[in-house]
């Protein structure tokens, strides 16, 4: 078969731009596009949560279907020409906020009921049958929230194949045994080999255990989580399964991420008008209520608060660092505790350090585009988009050497064997905040050598992060498994 005849079955639980709480929204709002306009049949589903209902205009209702844990109806919207499926249940509908989690910051009780109902109604749209118009021959399962598809499809004669793409291992969707029990999921798949994971079931092993290609969106994200570091248990099966297992780095959004047309800037710039950059820098210092000096590193941070990030790393570093000249512009939102430590910080040095909480687009821009440094510490990455998105601002990203963050980012030496026309930020060797503040000053070092800077700063700036790149690996991946 080749692209042009392949139907392919997007499955996922976020899509910018209609709920975002990460990574993984950025690249299901862009991959499916990359793949229809390189000739690719695809369409998107989604559950129908309030939050995308309310931002939609009304769907179009399609089909009411009668799964073993409920009744949905699915209604089809559209993003750009590409068509999406709402899998719509009261679950989902009826439910204001974050996709995944409570007010109070704890993941929703009924979540294993809610993404087990949507990877029921995945598996009844994607199965062959007389009555409908498009047959996927494929679907492309994304995280622990659609891992269960490639594990109820193993059950069906002539089921589409399966993909699953995971985005971050250590969310798993795991739940005791007595909840799988309640939610009446077929006994036979709880085994060894199956979705049974230490005494628990998981559904992101549902997605590593059935499906027929498993990639990761880095390369050397896909060699760490064999090992048993980054593997979060799982590292026995995907070894096991390695043959089917690749890495492929994740693109970036090129049209909404781009300092010459940025609608979200104070001014727009290129690798040639580098230095109207500074005036974006100004104006985030003045918003953010920190001293206004161009001369000062401005360092940046957007993150989700979680362990994963290092945020604590960065926050050791700077109080190590605490005597130095530099600023920091952090925008996160997660962890109590650390908006507690961050505030502290921030309480205590105001016109250097800006801490902001919440989730905020507009902001995040500004701050790609102020920035003179953008730290990235990450205990693991899968890829990371903002280190990708910091180079295309001329922002130098400093980053821990792991999963995409490895692929992206070349280290500038700064010693004799200087590497000046290579480089694209700093690395660390491991996630420690002795070498993190080391980084940093030398990063605040390298900021003073002007004619470097530039050229590390244009360096970053030619990386090609197209999705056309990344979407071409996945076609090849969807033909193997179709031929
Ligand atoms: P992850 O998916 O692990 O959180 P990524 O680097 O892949 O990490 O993607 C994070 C995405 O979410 C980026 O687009 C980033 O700009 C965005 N983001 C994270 N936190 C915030 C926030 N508080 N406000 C706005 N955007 C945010
Ligand atoms: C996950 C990862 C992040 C990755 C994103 C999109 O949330 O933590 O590294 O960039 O998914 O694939």
């Amino acid at each position: 078969m080749n692209k042009t005849n392949l139907h392919i079955l997007f499955a996922c639980s976020e899509l910018t731009p209609w709920v975002k709480t990460g990574g993984l929204a950025d690249v299901c709002g862009s991959l499916p596009q990359a793949l229809k306009q390189a000739g690719i049949d695809v369409r998107i589903i989604l559950p129908g949560y309030k939050s995308v209902l309310d931002k939609v205009p009304p769907p179009e209702f399609v089909s009411l279907l009668k799964l073993p844990l409920g009744t949905v109806t699915i209604c089809r919207s559209k993003i750009d020409d590409i068509d999406v499926l709402l899998v719509n249940h009261d679950a989902f509908t009826n439910r204001a906020g974050n996709p995944y989690m409570s007010d109070t910051d704890r993941p929703w009780p009924d979540n294993a009921f809610r993404f087990a109902l949507f990877s029921q109604a995945v598996c009844e749209i994607a199965k062959p049958s007389g009555n409908s118009d498009w047959q996927a021959d494929i679907v492309h399962c994304n995280d622990w929230q659609t891992g269960l598809v490639p594990a109820l499809l193993s059950q069906h004669a002539n089921a589409p194949a399966t993909v699953f793409t995971i985005h971050n291992l250590a969310y798993q969707g795991n739940i005791t045994i007595a909840e799988y029990n309640r939610l009446h999921l077929p006994e036979e798949l709880l085994i060894q080999d199956g979705l049974e994971f230490w005494g628990q079931a998981s559904f992101i092993k549902g997605g590593i255990a059935y499906a027929d290609r498993i990639n990761t969106v880095s390369p050397t994200y896909a060699e760490e989580i064999t090992s048993k570091e980054f593997g979060c248990g799982m590292e026995g099966l995907l070894l096991h399964r390695r043959r089917i297992l690749s890495g492929i780095l994740n693109g970036i959004d090129l049209q909404t991420w781009d300092p010459q047309t940025d609608p979200h800037i104070a001014t727009n710039y290129s690798a040639n008008r580098l230095e109207l950059k500074n005036e974006n820098k100004l104006d985030l210092q003045k918003q953010l209520n920190l001293t206004a000096d161009p001369d000062t590193v401005l360092f940046g941070v957007i993150s989700r608060l979680a362990v994963q990030k290092g945020i604590d790393l960065i926050i050791n570093a700077i109080e190590q660092l605490h005597d130095q000249n530099f600023q920091l512009a952090l925008l996160g939102s997660g962890d109590s505790a650390l908006q507690e430590q961050l505030k502290v910080l921030s309480d205590a040095f105001p016109e250097r350090i800006a801490t902001i909480f919440g989730f905020d687009e507009k902001l995040s821009h500004k701050i790609e585009a102020g920035a003179d440094v953008f730290l990235m510490p990450s205990r693991y990455e899968p890829c990371g988009l903002n280190q990708m998105y910091s180079h295309r601002y001329g922002t130098l990203p400093l980053v821990n050497r792991v999963g995409g963050l490895a692929d992206t980012v070349v280290d500038y030496t700064g010693d004799a064997t200087s590497n000046t026309k290579d480089a694209n930020g700093f690395v660390i060797d491991s996630a420690d905040a002795e070498l993190l503040s080391r980084g940093m000053l030398k990063a605040i070092a390298c900021f003073d050598d002007k004619s470097t800077w530039l050229q590390l700063q244009q360096n970053a700036m030619m990386a090609d992060y197209s999705w056309a790149e990344s979407a071409s690996h996945y076609i090849r991946m969807y033909e193997d498994i179709a031929a």
